[in-house]
This record gives structure tokens, C-alpha cells and sequence, in this order.
């Protein structure tokens, strides 16, 4: 047994029961998307901690976000933990025992959280279901980035390769499974915010339910066309006609379904609020981010040219005074997403090497 204490919460674990200490920063971010939630909502917010472990993130919830957190986990073990660790945070709560899929089936809540050990596929059905919104993790990476493609044809009906920008092809497959799974409910996701740390990817939306917002969802949600030997990059929403042959000359790689829309609400993401110095640096990077699907990494783009990486910044102003868009990205510290084309950023590139 040990007693622990992330931000406001003080717990205990045990043996058998899930606890890594390594997702405190993605709780400590929780915290600052569900404070916002809360005031979006004006009233607290009922939330399910529907893969509870400990509790520690439905405390947490609590205590920082003033949320009226409920608990549930199929383990017997992880339930007397979480008792015992409300107990000691003086929450009086409701603590199911059940499996998790057919709870949120049950009963309704404003708002679901699924953080489970590896993929949460098969729980996002029921997930979709009732809540607004609805909060996911995903560690099972290789899966959603292409490195794994056949797990992920069979966790997420998605087709992927490994490209130089696969952290951002997994933020997009597992939002475009929540979307397929939401849109049988009329349901159509808003991605508040969405990142990737380390070995997981987390994603916070808030669902709208109306066919019409679902039938505009469908021209977020379709396929990316890679070339693997320029790395040029096509996409096209499902309804709309495909590529088959890149500018190169070459063959496209089709990879999808997945989510072409945005990764984040600009106002949302604005509004966040947050004393904790680098959750304030992931919000700005995402808020100063272009809106443009997928980015280059100038180490990758660079080593097929021959030449070094040239200063991120300098690059930046290169190709905003060609008069196109370019910023960074909160998925990779050395790309750039771009409306430039590839043959553009190379010329910049070779300017600004000689
Ligand atoms: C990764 S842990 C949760 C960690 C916790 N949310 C945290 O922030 O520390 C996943 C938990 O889900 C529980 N679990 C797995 N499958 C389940 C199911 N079908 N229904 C309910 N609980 C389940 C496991 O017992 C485990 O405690
Ligand atoms: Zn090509």
C-alpha cells in the first residue's frame, strides 16, 4: 500500500489495483478542460469515471473541476479502493461495480470518461450513447498510428501506414471512430482539444445531436492519400471522389476512414485557464496552430534534400513571406504544418541553406 497526492487529492493504492503515476499530466490537464466544462454547463457537471482504477481522476474531478464525479470498475479490488480513497477525500459518491459498457447503457450522465489500459474501442459504442460529452484515452498507439496496421483495421476499421506526421494520423483515427460510433446516434462530435504525450492520446468533445450536424460531419470524416516517395499528401471527405496518383508520378497509399475536421474549438481552447507553466505551453501551441491537416518534419524533409535542418522559426517567416500559412504543431517539435506544397517548402528549404 501507498499513500500518494496528485493535486488536490490524496489517495491510496494497492497491489492489483491501476495506478500510474505517469498520466498525472494528463489528469492535471483534465482538470483544466473540465473547469471549463463546468462553467460551460453552469451547474456540476454528472460525470462518470467509467474505468475508475483508484478513483484518482473522478477525485480529482471533484475536488478541482467541482464536479459530481461517479465511480465504476469491474474489479471488486479497484471498488474497495476507490470506498476507501473516497472516504479519505471526504466525497460521498456513488461507486458502481459493473462492466462499463452496460452501465453507460443504463443510466444517463452530462459527461463519460473512458481511460482505459490500452484501447478503448470497445467501449466507445456505448459511450456515444447519452453524454455530451465525452472524454477518451488511447495508449494503444501503434495501433492508431499506422504502426500496427492491421490492429488497426481491427480495433478501429481504419486503414494506416507509418508516415512522418503518424502522431497526428492517431489523433484522427480514434476521432473518426468516435464519430462512426456517435453518428449512428445522431450525434456529431466538436473536438474541443486533442494531443498526444508520451505513450497516449487523449481527446475531450462535446457532442451535438441533430441529423443535420451529423450529415455536415460526414465532410470531416474521410481519407488521406500518402505518397511515400515525395511525401505528398492528398485528402477527401467519404463522399467525395478519391486519388489514386500523386503529382509525383506515383502511386497514393489510401489510408482511412478517418477525421479530416478540426483538432481543437479555438474558443474552447482559448477560454482555458491554468497555473501549471506546461499544460499552458501544450494550450499554446495548440491555439497558435493552423488549422490544416497533417504537417512536415523538417528533419525528415531535410535528410531526403541532403542538407540540415535550417532553424524552425526561419523556415516559418521563409514561407510566410512566399505568402503562405505556416506555424507549428503540437504533435512534433521539429515540423510545420503548411498550405504550401512540397515542392515550395523545398525551395524555401534550399534558399535558406545557401
Ligand atoms: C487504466 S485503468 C484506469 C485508470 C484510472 N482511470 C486512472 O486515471 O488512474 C482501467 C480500469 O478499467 C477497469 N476495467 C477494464 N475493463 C472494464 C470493464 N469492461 N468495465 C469496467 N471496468 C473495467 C480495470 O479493472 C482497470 O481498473
Ligand atoms: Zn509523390
Amino acid at each position: 500500500m501507498q499513500e500518494i497526492s496528485e493535486g488536490k487529492a490524496k489517495i491510496l493504492t494497492h497491489d492489483g489495483v491501476f495506478y500510474n503515476p505517469r498520466m498525472k499530466f494528463c489528469r492535471d490537464f483534465d482538470m483544466t478542460v473540465f473547469s471549463k466544462i463546468r462553467e460551460e454547463a453552469g451547474k456540476k457537471v454528472d460525470y462518470l469515471d467509467a474505468l475508475s482504477g483508484t478513483g484518482i481522476r473522478g477525485i480529482r474531478a471533484c475536488l478541482e473541476a467541482d464536479y459530481n464525479s461517479s465511480f465504476n470498475d469491474r474489479s471488486r479490488k479497484a471498488v474497495e479502493n476507490i470506498k476507501e480513497n473516497l472516504r479519505l477525500n471526504k466525497i460521498e459518491a456513488e461507486v458502481f461495480n459493473r462492466d462499463a459498457c452496460i452501465l453507460m447503457r443504463e443510466i444517463p450522465f452530462l459527461h463519460i470518461d473512458i481511460d482505459p489500459f490500452g484501447s478503448p474501442s470497445e467501449f466507445l459504442d456505448s459511450a456515444c450513447i447519452f453524454p455530451k460529452y465525452l472524454s477518451v484515452t488511447a495508449t494503444d498507439t501503434a495501433a492508431l498510428c499506422g504502426s500496427s496496421p492491421f490492429s488497426g483495421l481491427r480495433k478501429y476499421a481504419s486503414f494506416a501506414l507509418k508516415t512522418e506526421y503518424y502522431p497526428e494520423v492517431g489523433v484522427r483515427v480514434l476521432i473518426g471512430r468516435i464519430f462512426s460510433e456517435s453518428a449512428k446516434y445522431d450525434k456529431a462530435p466538436q473536438v474541443l482539444i486533442s494531443f498526444t504525450k508520451e505513450h497516449f492520446y487523449r481527446v475531450h468533445i462535446r457532442f451535438k445531436r441533430s441529423p443535420s450536424s451529423v450529415k455536415r460531419a460526414f465532410k470531416k470524416f474521410g481519407y488521406l492519400f500518402h505518397c511515400f516517395k515525395c511525401s505528398r499528401r492528398y485528402i477527401s471527405a467519404i463522399t467525395e471522389e478519391t486519388f489514386s496518383e500523386c503529382d509525383c508520378g506515383c502511386r497514393l497509399t489510401q489510408m482511412g476512414p478517418l477525421w479530416i475536421g478540426e483538432l481543437h474549438e479555438a474558443e474552447f481552447v482559448k477560454s482555458l485557464e491554468t497555473p501549471n507553466e506546461e499544460i499552458r505551453k501544450v494550450v499554446e501551441r495548440i491555439e497558435g496552430e493552423a488549422d490544416i491537416p497533417f504537417y512536415y518534419d523538417l528533419h525528415v524533409t531535410t535528410r531526403r534534400l541532403r542538407i540540415s535542418p535550417p532553424p524552425i522559426d526561419s523556415v516559418i517567416e521563409g514561407l510566410e513571406e512566399a505568402g503562405f500559412v505556416a506555424t507549428r504543431t503540437r504533435f512534433s517539435g521539429t515540423s510545420i504544418k503548411t498550405n504550401a506544397d512540397i515542392d515550395e517548402l523545398e525551395n524555401i528549404l534550399r534558399n535558406l541553406k545557401s
